[in-house]
């Protein structure tokens, strides 16, 4: 069984590279970014008690965050390991996940702060199928189109304003980089320059994954 946790700041690209060590290895991508806006699309509890912290730019509560992960890994799909991105990103989730399944590869992608605003701000996604594109570095082929699914529905996130970013990547100093010597400590911690085209972050994650 195979576990891997895509670790780094906002805009680093996990969500981008997700997408495709998910059809290399099979496993599914467990984006909680993504859960948490889905429960605040759909007005669930947890949405509603998440979206105050999301709008802010900071992390929400550890116990929520736990308790969807938990409900998550039931799930049948989960049997032969998870691709996690963006999870965990405190020292408490780790523990937590360490309880629930043995994670064998922490990929880190490192991008330099300087590089962050540009490209958050720059992102859009599809509504439909969820791919991320970029208005300079990863533009759709056809303005306006998906290039996934032919969706015409493209959108922003509320999240993606200088101001919040500015607080997201604070959050990721002081809350989630601590976490990279919990793992370096255990073995498991492989870095990877972000700040290179998709395609040579991808080649090298899979190789850290052999
Ligand atoms: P989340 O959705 O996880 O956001 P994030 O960590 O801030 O990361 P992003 O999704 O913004 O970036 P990404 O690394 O996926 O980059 P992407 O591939 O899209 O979390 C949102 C919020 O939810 C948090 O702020 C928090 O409130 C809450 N939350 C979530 N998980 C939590 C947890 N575990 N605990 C507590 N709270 C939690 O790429 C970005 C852009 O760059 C795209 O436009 C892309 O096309 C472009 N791009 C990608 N790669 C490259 C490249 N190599 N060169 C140039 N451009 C590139
Ligand atoms: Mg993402």
């Amino acid at each position: 069984m195979t576990s891997i946790v895509l670790f780094g700041p906002p805009g680093a690209g996990k969500g981008t590279q997700a997408t495709r060590i998910t059809q290399s290895t099979g496993l599914p991508q467990v984006s909680t970014g993504d859960m948490l806006r889905a429960a605040v699309k759909k007005g669930t509890p947890t949405g509603i008690a998440a979206k105050q912290f999301m709008d802010a730019g900071q992390l929400v509560p550890d116990s929520i965050i736990i308790d969807l992960i938990k409900e998550r890994v039931k799930e049948p799909d989960a049997a032969n390991g998870l691709m996690f991105d963006g999870f965990p990103r405190t020292v408490p989730q780790a523990e937590a996940l360490a309880n629930i399944t043995e994670v064998t590869h922490v990929i880190a992608i490192e991008v330099p702060d300087s590089k962050i605003v540009e490209r958050i701000c720059g992102r859009y996604s599809c509504s439909s199928c969820g791919a991320v594109f970029h208005d300079k570095f990863n533009p759709t082929s056809t303005k306006g189109i998906c290039d996934e699914c032919g969706s015409g529905e493209l959108k922003r996130r509320a999240d993606d304003n200088e101001t919040t970013v500015k607080q997201r990547l604070n959050a990721y100093h002081q809350q989630t980089s601590p976490l990279a010597d919990w793992y370096e400590n255990r073995g498991i911690f492989h870095r990877i320059d972000g700040d290179r085209e998709i395609d040579n972050i991808t080649q090298d994650i899979l190789l850290a994954l052999k």
